[in-house]
């Protein structure tokens, strides 16, 4: 039976590729997060434990609630966000679940949705099956700063969604104070959603702090707020 593909022009990941590569060529993998030690034994009996105990049910939809309650908790202390854990917290498989579930509950056949290049590689696929545009921005060598006047000529009626990505992969740009207020003036003018792919939040050097969305009540509002736990924990 022959198949269709509705993503015909998306071919193997980068990631698969170089991880590939590595091993074929017995290198030291850089391309994709690969830890060299065991996850913590207290982690692994505690899991056991649960298992063993019988906690082998189906999960709430949007996440065990004691789980939701801790993100809730969190999110307070480091980014003073006092969220809802039943309307402003759902707990998803990985960030790439919620980047697919985020893009595919807002975009309709048509829309637009900003993106800076290099963009994570689950992005533009999303867009696409929902049946929506992309529209790339590039984030230019060697300061990767955002081009915030490329943004507001790129900007039409169509757009409902930007997508930033910060601290960014692969080039460990962060948002500043001034990005985040030309993204808030852009915002104002322009009725349109925001995803902030935030999965390396805690990992920022220099002293800077992390410029959660979350921080920022204009941004937030209109923010889907997308962490992980597949990289600092
Ligand atoms: C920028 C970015 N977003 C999202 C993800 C996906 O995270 P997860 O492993 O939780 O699906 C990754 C993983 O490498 C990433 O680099």
């Amino acid at each position: 039976m022959q198949l269709d593909s509705k993503l015909p022009h998306v071919g193997t990941t980068i990631f698969s590729i170089m991880s590939r590569m590595a091993a074929e060529s017995n290198a030291i993998n850089l391309s994709q997060g690969f830890p060299d030690f065991n996850a913590p034994r207290e982690l692994l009996d505690a899991v056991t434990e649960a298992m063993l105990s019988g906690q082998n049910q189906y999960a709430p939809q949007n996440g065990v609630e004691e789980l939701r309650v801790a993100i809730a908790k969190k999110s307070e202390a480091i980014y003073g966000a006092n969220l809802d854990k039943d309307q402003e917290i759902t707990v998803s498989s990985g960030a790439s679940e919620a980047i697919f579930n985020a893009v595919t509950a807002v975009i309709h056949p048509g829309d637009e949705a900003i993106l800076f290049d290099p963009a994570y590689d689950c992005y533009e696929p999303a867009i696409r099956l929902a049946g929506g545009v992309a529209k790339r921005i590039p984030l230019k060598f060697p300061s990767y700063d955002y081009d915030w006047d490329q943004v507001r000529d790129t900007l039409s009626p169509k757009t409902r969604l930007i997508m930033i990505n910060s601290p960014h992969n692969p080039t460990g740009k962060i948002l500043r104070d001034q990005d985040i207020e030309a993204l808030t003036t852009i915002v104002r003018d322009h009725d349109c959603v925001l995803i902030s792919d935030e999965v390396y939040e805690h990992i920022v050097f220099d002293g800077e702090p992390h410029r959660s969305f979350l921080k920022y009540p204009e941004l937030r509002e209109r923010s889907f707020v997308i962490s992980s736990f597949g990289k600092t924990y």
